[in-house]
């Protein structure tokens, strides 16, 4: 394939025409005018409704259902059960690579955790489904369950998160502490918390033959077809899925889950579409969530304020059945620069679903007992908690001991600081109140996120008629990827994003890889942008061996494109619109393909990671507790920047996930029966638009010419990191009451903690 400059330099004929304007979503109007279909929203003709029995124990098996019961509900078609449900392919407890996750597909009466689902009720209608599994009163043999980090004998996983280490060290940490002047060694504890997308798990599966059609949300369109390829043993040529909108994932839609594939389950078993849509209650168990943590952080200190040790042990909970381990440690390996880091981690099997990637998996469990160490340490030390960062944040990776590729988390604690207002803030606690008397406190943390890349197909087609198409399995979960993706795809042709069609969102098209780990905007962004330029590359072939062209001669890589044209790139007056040089072809379309993947020279040379600050404001009311967040601010440095309204939203939402996890979500588990007691939205506390009334996510600009061809990194995840810490810190500056256990709530500032 022909080597065209315009691929390695690309701002060079950019000009921004379409990467870097602040669009507007280009679904909006279908989602605010409810034209947008959401896989709940599909009616097949002929679809009967799905309704899951999930178990009210979490240990233990079910001895009867009364299946007979719900049969004779009117209108109820058939009743799925672990004595009659179709066979599968594949065994779903068969563990075939680490990113497989183990399901619960009625393969026996054994229950491993509360809300597992135990049958599925087909019927006519909702409510007669809704009803029939009402009917089936489950009986149990219960064993006593064991719940939360001290329930069972702790072990040493073999890996943590996507497969790390569970231990890493640099430097001596004995010796780093015995020379510090000042020391703190402080436990943290972190609540389990659920995903809860606005949007619940849902499908609608219909079975032609040995054909499967879905509409299921889905972070995955490639991973969740080889799934289902392998569990009922069908190619994965014959799985359709679409999943042009996600109302969220948070990581709970990467994989598909268990009650996707009883959906489809029982479409096959009735022979008809149908519908299944988890309620609300029904994603505390069977869908993946965040484990609880107990952090523990020893840091020195010598009489500069410089780290002299840092060592963070987790202890975190996986199911009984499974492996997912919050890797929260590894926040330490990338942020402050001690001469020795330890890190390392624990875990215990609880009576749980297995816990999965969510928003920020480690980085944001581990960034609040991080950040809130660190002000402890500024507090030992006697000094301000940004001064004290500024000391001691990292210039290389710490754990890793390699360049960063780029950074600009300086600029980002300036910029962040004089936006805030920083200056002034008094050392001590407890020193600022507002005129209605509430205690007023202002804290720092520090963001990172690693800025990684999977791996993403894409292809281009440009035609005579000057409009594109760019084809993509993409995965638009509410960020705005099908804006943001249209974007690049319009710049990877060279044209007007109003003469790209952008085309996403199912399983039919290339592969797009994940949306996860804050990497889809790079992976899809690159596999598009290769698109575009293979095609661009073939266009200027034709052009520049043409004498008849104004272009003839001048070698494909002198070549440029833009608005519909090819140029010269040493004299731009001459130049030769698309539609010429393939109508001169005899072409009526040219068409390109485009991978991408993180280059493994550069990670190997360098770490990569976005960086940023944060600042929160907090009020609190010195005689109810109530903690209100007033202000907060972020400054982020996230490479380039394809859409900056787009961009800002992300930040935004990762920072309210901040104040989320520093205050709000908590799920509540029942220690005698193993259940989540507060399964719904009004218990399970998220934060509102009265809970953040001022949020802002200023955009400190990075070149990155390392992380891939367009300087993208991820900014999805980010905002959650530094946040939670920032508030806690600014819980503490308020109060004088340093909280260690997660989320803070009112009753911890009334009567202080041991
Ligand atoms: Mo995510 S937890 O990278 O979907």
């Amino acid at each position: 394939m022909p080597e065209i400059t315009l691929t390695q330099a690309p701002a060079h004929v950019r000009h921004g025409s379409n990467i870097g304007q602040p669009l507007t979503r280009r679904d909006g109007i279908l989602k605010v005018t409810g034209g947008a279909r959401y896989a709940a929203d599909n009616h097949p003709a002929g679809m009967l409704y799905a309704v899951l029995a999930v178990s009210s124990i979490a240990r233990g098996r079910v001895t009867f259902l009364d299946v007979a019961t719900a049969k004779a509900h009117p209108g109820v078609v058939e009743v799925m059960t672990p004595a009659n449900k179709p066979a599968l392919a594949q065994d779903p407890d068969e563990k075939t690579n680490p990113f497989v996750f183990r399901l619960d597909l009625l393969q026996s009466e054994r229950v491993r955790y509360a809300n597992q689902p135990i049958a599925v009720v087909i019927a006519e209608t909702l409510e007669a489904a809704t009803e029939g599994a009402a009917l089936l009163s489950p009986r149990y043999d219960i064993d006593t369950p064991r719940v939360g980090l001290d329930a069972t004998e702790s072990f040493v996983p073999s890996a943590v998160g996507p497969g790390f280490p569970p231990a890493a060290h640099r430097g001596d940490i004995k010796a780093g502490l015995a020379a510090a002047s000042k020391r703190i060694e402080a436990t943290y504890e972190t609540a389990p918390q659920y995903h809860n997308a606005m949007e619940p798990h849902a499908i609608v599966a219909a079975w032609d033959g040995d054909t499967l059609s879905v509409d299921t949300p889905s972070q995955g369109l490639a991973m969740a077809q080889g799934r289902l390829a392998g569990l009922f043993g069908i190619a994965p040529n014959k799985i359709h899925i679409r999943s042009p909108f996600l109302g969220g994932g948070f990581g709970s839609k990467g994989a598909i889950s268990g009650p996707q594939v009883l959906g489809i389950m029982a479409a096959r078993m009735v022979g008809k579409p149908v519908k299944l849509v988890l309620r609300r209650e029904q994603m505390f168990g069977p869908v993946g969530h965040r484990a609880e943590t107990r952090q523990t952080l020893r840091m020195g200190a010598d009489n500069d304020g410089k780290l002299t040790a840092l060592s963070h042990h987790t202890k975190t909970a996986s199911s009984t059945f499974d492996d997912f381990f919050e890797p929260a440690s590894d926040a330490s390996h990338t942020l402050y620069a001690s001469p020795a880091i330890a890190t390392s981690h624990e875990a215990v099997r609880a009576d749980t679903g297995t816990p999965l990637f969510m928003r920020a998996p480690g980085e944001a469990t581990g960034s609040i007992a991080l950040e809130s160490a660190i002000d402890e340490m500024a507090q030992a030390c006697g000094l301000d908690p940004l001064a004290f960062r500024l000391k001691n944040y990292a210039e290389v990776e710490p754990i890793s001991g390699k360049p960063f590729s780029s950074k600009a988390l300086r600029e980002c604690y300036g910029q962040g600081a004089e936006h805030f207002g920083w200056e002034g803030r008094p050392l001590a606690s407890r020193q600022m109140r507002d005129h209605d008397g509430l205690l007023v406190g202002w804290g720092v943390g520090t963001a990172t996120f690693p800025a990684l890349m999977f791996e993403g197909h894409a292809r281009a087609v440009l035609r005579q008629d000057g409009s594109g198409t760019v084809e993509i399995g993409a995965h638009d979960m509410g960020q705005g990827a099908w804006t943001a993706l249209a974007q690049i795809a319009a710049d990877s042709l060279g044209l007007d994003i109003d003469h790209v069609e952008f085309r996403s969102g199912t399983s039919d098209l290339p592969d797009a890889g994940i949306a996860g780990g804050s990497s889809h905007t790079a992976t899809a962004g690159m596999a598009i942008h290769n698109a575009g330029a293979d095609v661009i590359a073939r266009l200027a072939d034709l052009a520049t061996n043409d004498h008849r062209s104004p272009l003839f001669g001048a070698g494909n890589a002198g070549v440029i494109a833009r608005d519909g044209r090819l140029f010269r790139r040493d004299d731009e007056s001459r130049s030769e619109s698309y539609a010429d040089v393939l109508r001169r072809a005899g072409l009526a379309a040219i068409e390109g393909q485009g991978s991408a993947a993180a280059n493994p020279a550069a990670q190997s040379t360098y770490a990569m990671h976005a960086h940023g600050a944060v600042f929160a404001e907090v009020k609190v009311d010195p005689d109810l507790g109530r903690i209100r967040v007033t202000r907060l601010v972020g400054a982020f440095a996230a490479g380039r920047i394809i859409n900056p309204r787009l961009v800002r939203s992300q930040l935004c939402g990762g920072m309210i996930w901040g104040v989320s996890f520093a205050l709000h979500e908590h799920a509540v588990m029942d220690q005698r029966s193993g259940r989540p007691m507060n399964p719904n939205l009004a218990e399970y506390h998220i934060p509102v638009n009265a809970d953040v009334p001022s949020v802002v996510a200023i955009l400190v600009e990075e070149h990155d010419p390392h992380v891939n061809a367009l300087g993208i990194k991820g900014v999805g995840e980010i905002g959650i990191t530094g946040t939670a810490g920032a508030v806690a810190n600014a819980v503490y500056h308020a109060t004088g009451i340093r909280v260690r256990k997660f989320p803070i709530t009112l009753d911890r500032l009334i009567e202080p903690q041991a």
